[in-house]
C-alpha cells in the first residue's frame, strides 16, 4: 500500500465511521431551550366583581388557521402581553404584572415546537355527536386508603368551583383558568376559593371494612393567591384554550409528595405516547378518576387525545414519563392541563377530542416564576 493509498483508506474510513454517528446525533437529548420572563413591579387594579358563572363544562371550536396559529413566530409585544398575569388576593383585591420575555444568550435559537401530526389515524366521523367518553369507558375509580394516599393519585386535589387540581409543589396547586375565571372576571366561588385533599373514611373510623366502602372525606384548605395569565383574560375576544391554567397558593404548605412540571416534549418522547391523569369527573361524584390514553394530535399548545373524561376532570394535571437526564430514569412530570373539548374542523370535518393545554417553554418559564417568586430557580426544566 503507497501513503497515497492509505491515507485514501483513512478517510474513507473516516467517512464510514461519520456516516455511522449520523443518525444516532438527532437523538441526543439537548435540555429544552428556556426563555426567561422579566417581571415588572405588580400595578394595582379595582377589586374584581366575582359576577361570572362557573362553567365548568368548557368547549371551543379551531379550524386549520387556528391550530397552525402557534406555529408562526408571534410578536414578542404579542407574545409579553399574553404572558403578563393578574394576581388574586384571599380578600379579593387584585394586581397586574407585566413581563418582558427574554430568550436566553446562549444561541439566540428560537424555541423549538414539535410540528402537530396530521392525518395520523384519523377516520372521518359522520355525525356530528359530541362526546366525551370515547367507545368502552376507560376510567377507573381509584379507591382504598392506598391507592389514594399512594402517589401518583395522592397528587390530585379538588377545587372548590367543582374543578380538579395538581400539587405541583409544597405550596402550589396548578388547575384550569375556567375554573376560577370566565375570560372577563373571576367566578363566584373564587372569592372564597379552597383546595380539597382526600382523606381515606377509614383513617377516621373504627369500623374499618364498614367504613372503607363510603367515599373518601375531604379536608379543605384556602386558597391565598391565584395567578391567572392574561393570554386568558382577553376582554372581548373569545377566550383561548391555549392560556386556560391557573396557579393556586396554599394558606398552609400540604405535606404530600406534589409531582414537578415540565416543559411538554413532543408526544414521541413520551413514554409509549401515553398520557395521563386523574379527576373528579362530574358523573362520579366524590370519586377520584384515573385514566389514560395515546397522544393523538399535537399542536404548539395543545394536546389532542380522547381520554374519557367529564367536566369536573378540569384543571387535572395531565402527566406522561419523560427521561430524566438528571437521574437517568422516566419519571412522571406534569406536562399539561386538562381544559375540556374540542371541535376541530380540518376540510370541511368535524372532529371532536378532549383537550389538554401544552407547557411550552414560555409557560413553563412563567409557572416556575410563580412558584418560586425568582428566575434564578427556572433556568432549568
Ligand atoms: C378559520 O376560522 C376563522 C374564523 O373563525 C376564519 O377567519 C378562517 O378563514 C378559517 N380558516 C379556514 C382555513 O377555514
Ligand atoms: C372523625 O370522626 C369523628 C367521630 O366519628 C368526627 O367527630 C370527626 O369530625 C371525623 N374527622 C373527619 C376529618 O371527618
Ligand atoms: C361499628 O359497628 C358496630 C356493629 O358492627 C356498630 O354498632 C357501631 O355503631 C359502629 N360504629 C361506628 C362508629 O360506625
Amino acid at each position: 500500500m503507497t501513503p497515497r493509498e492509505s491515507s485514501v483508506l483513512t478517510h474513507l474510513l473516516l467517512l464510514i465511521f461519520l456516516l455511522l454517528l449520523l443518525p444516532v446525533a438527532p437523538s441526543v437529548l439537548h435540555p429544552p431551550h428556556l426563555p426567561t420572563l422579566v417581571p415588572h413591579a405588580p400595578t394595582p387594579l379595582t377589586r374584581s366583581r366575582f359576577s361570572a358563572r362557573t362553567q365548568l363544562d368548557f368547549t371551543t371550536h379551531c379550524n386549520s388557521t387556528c391550530l397552525h396559529r402557534g406555529e408562526l413566530e408571534e410578536p414578542r409585544e404579542q407574545l409579553a402581553q399574553k404572558l403578563s398575569f393578574e394576581t388574586l388576593y384571599a380578600d379579593g383585591s387584585r394586581t397586574l404584572t407585566t413581563v418582558d420575555v427574554e430568550e436566553d444568550g446562549l444561541g439566540g435559537e428560537p424555541p423549538s415546537y414539535p410540528s402537530p401530526r396530521r392525518g395520523s389515524g384519523l377516520r372521518p366521523r359522520r355525525r356530528r355527536v359530541r362526546r366525551q367518553i370515547y367507545g368502552a369507558d376507560g376510567r377507573f375509580n381509584i379507591q382504598g386508603d392506598n391507592f389514594l394516599l399512594d402517589y401518583p393519585f395522592s397528587t390530585a386535589v379538588r377545587i372548590s368551583t367543582g374543578c380538579t387540581g395538581v400539587l405541583v409543589s409544597q405550596q402550589h396547586v396548578l388547575t384550569a383558568a375556567h375554573c376560577v375565571h370566565d375570560g372577563k372576571d373571576y367566578v363566584n366561588g373564587a372569592r372564597k376559593l379552597r383546595v380539597g385533599f382526600l382523606i381515606p373514611p377509614s383513617l377516621n373510623a373504627t369500623n374499618g371494612t364498614l367504613a372503607s366502602s363510603k367515599k373518601p372525606l375531604v379536608r379543605w384548605v384556602r386558597v391565598k393567591r391565584t395567578r391567572v395569565p392574561k393570554g386568558w383574560i382577553q376582554g372581548p375576544q373569545e377566550v383561548s384554550m391555549d392560556f386556560d391554567y391557573a396557579l393556586l397558593e396554599l394558606r398552609w404548605p400540604h405535606r404530600r409528595p406534589f409531582m414537578r412540571l415540565s416543559v411538554a416534549p413532543s408526544s414521541d418522547d413520551l413514554a409509549g405516547k401515553r398520557i395521563h391523569f386523574s379527576g373528579f369527573d362530574s358523573d362520579r361524584p366524590g370519586e377520584l378518576v384515573y385514566r389514560f390514553c395515546p397522544v393523538e394530535e399535537e399542536s404548539s399548545d395543545l394536546i389532542y387525545q380522547h381520554c374519557d373524561a367529564r367536566p369536573g376532570a378540569s384543571g387535572s394535571g395531565v402527566y406522561g414519563r419523560v427521561w430524566d437526564d438528571g437521574l437517568e430514569r422516566w419519571e412522571r412530570k406534569v406536562i399539561g392541563i386538562f381544559s375540556g373539548h374540542q371541535w376541530l374542523e380540518i376540510d370541511g370535518e368535524n372532529r371532536d377530542y378532549n383537550v389538554a393545554v401544552r407547557i411550552t417553554p414560555l409557560k413553563f418559564a412563567q409557572i416556575c416564576y410563580w412558584v418560586h417568586g425568582n428566575r434564578l430557580d427556572c433556568i432549568q426544566d
